[in-house]
């Protein structure tokens, strides 16, 4: 496993940043961690690349106790909110980073270019970061994450700030990064992003985990079926009630939550065979949104 916690709890004084968190992410993949405002997400970052100290709890990034030396180097990090000096270029502001690495001069002109080019910045880096959309100015972000050519990224909310556009560019980096073999840690709150590209997530509020799965799990644990009906009976209403005794029915619309695809048609035999006619009847997954609000709203626990 790349990164592995158990019960990972930060409390600031008294006041829980984060609080038994336990995850494990495979190589390769795109992991989620998706909260509202406040929930925890920095902090769980800061403690695995090392910034803060965990409260209690365990932490292996790369297989080592965080905080490692050697891992550090492997680990590549975009905090939130950073802003760089307007004044510098993409190119100093990469050296700057290099240097930091301790990357030697040769070696460090072959990785920036590489860098450029993964980050589509190249042609770019002679200009003035003031100079350069939100865009492009996580991207620059990103391209100094990637110059210790990191196994692990971690990434705090890297597109919260862009256009569907900027968003787009993050994502295909994102899924580059993946194809080239390398883990990436996702926080953010924007459902839509980790619904299109992440492998697996978490859902954390108020510190806590409240939902968990491959995104895929996470999304098809409800169905919602809208059915356009007519001439239904109380018999047949009842025999649908037995999926979802929650269902509303009203002008000839019933609107239901199923748990897999197979009882859509059980269910629209029930209705045929009860004398109902049947003029549509449409499956639909719910949005991450949905879960995501539906979750936080109920304060569910897990
Ligand atoms: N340095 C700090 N001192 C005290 N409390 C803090 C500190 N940093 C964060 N917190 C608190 O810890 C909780 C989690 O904060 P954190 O920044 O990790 O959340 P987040 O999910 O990253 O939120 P956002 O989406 O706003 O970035 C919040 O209640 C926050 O107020
Ligand atoms: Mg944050």
């Amino acid at each position: 496993m790349v990164i592995e916690t158990e019960n990972l709890t930060k409390y600031y004084g008294n006041k829980i940043g984060c609080r038994d968190i336990t995850i494990s992410v495979g190589k390769g993949e795109i992991f989620g961690f998706l909260g509202p405002n406040g929930a925890g997400k920095s902090t769980f970052i800061k403690m695995l690349v090392g910034l803060l100290f965990p409260t209690s709890g365990k932490a292996f990034v790369l297989g080592k106790p965080v905080g490692d030396v050697d891992v550090r180097k492997k680990i590549g990090y975009l905090p939130e909110n950073f802003k760089y000096q307007d004044w510098m270029t993409g190119e100093d502001l990469l050296s700057f980073h290099a240097s930091l690495y301790k990357l030697d001069k040769k070696n460090a002109a072959a990785k920036m270019e590489e860098v450029l080019d993964i980050v589509k910045l190249k042609g770019h880096e002679r200009y003035r970061i003031g100079t350069y959309s939100k865009g492009m100015q996580q991207r620059i972000g990103l391209a100094c994450a990637l110059l210790p050519d990191p196994d692990l990224l971690f990434l705090d909310e890297p597109t919260s700030a862009l256009d569907p556009v900027g968003r787009k560019e993050v994502r295909d980096i994102m899924t580059k990064l993946r194809s080239m073999g390398k883990t990436v840690l996702l926080n953010s709150h924007l459902l839509s992003e980790v619904e299109i590209v992440c492998d697996s997530a978490v859902i954390i509020n108020k510190g806590s985990v409240i939902k968990r799965g491959k995104m895929e799990d996470i999304l098809e644990s409800k169905l919602i079926l809208e059915i356009h009906a007519e001439d239904l009976n109380s018999e047949v209403l009842n025999k649908l009630r037995d999926f979802d005794p929650g269902l509303t029915y009203s002008n000839n619309m019933i609107n239901m939550e199923i748990k897999d695809k197979d009882a859509t048609h059980h269910i629209a035999s029930i209705i045929i065979n009860g004398g109902g006619k049947l003029f549509e009847l449409s499956p639909r997954r719910v949005s991450l949104e949905n879960v995501f609000i539906n979750l936080v709203e109920g304060g569910e626990q897990r």
